[in-house]
């Protein structure tokens, strides 16, 4: 996991080709590090078509909006890749989202709007 992490962070994705050599360097089969690699969301094999907004959807956020503000993310017209995640540790401050691993709290859809605004060509 901290491989795919370390590679998916550098390089915004996991490149197919990179699976064989991952799974070399950890003495794993090619299909035990696929089978991490698609079965975990957050993981990518392309490259994101844009900047990457994370939308917590865990019951915190769940609780005061956060289905709403994951509806107006994936409606607002944003050329952003909009992911559902599950808690990003912000529940004090839900709903929360996560913008190019940068965290925000007790956003809102008009506060979402501006910052994905400030992001340039994001909207
Ligand atoms: S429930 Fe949304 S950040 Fe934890």
């Amino acid at each position: 996991m901290p491989v795919l992490h370390g590679v998916q962070e550098a390089l915004g994705h996991v490149p197919q080709q990179a699976v064989a050599q991952i799974a070399q360097a950890l003495n794993l089969s090619r299909a035990e590090v696929h089978g991490v690699l698609t079965y975990y969301h957050h993981f990518r094999s392309e490259p994101p078509k844009g900047p990457v907004l994370q939308v917590c959807r865990a019951e915190a956020c769940r609780s005061v909006g956060g289905e709403q503000l994951l509806s107006h993310a994936q409606h607002c017209g944003a050329h952003c890749e909009v992911e559902p995640v599950y808690c990003l540790g912000l529940c004090a401050m839900a709903p929360a989202v996560m913008l190019e691993g940068q965290p925000y709290g007790r956003m809102s859809s008009a506060k979402l709007d501006e910052l994905l605004d400030d992001v340039g060509g994001a909207r």
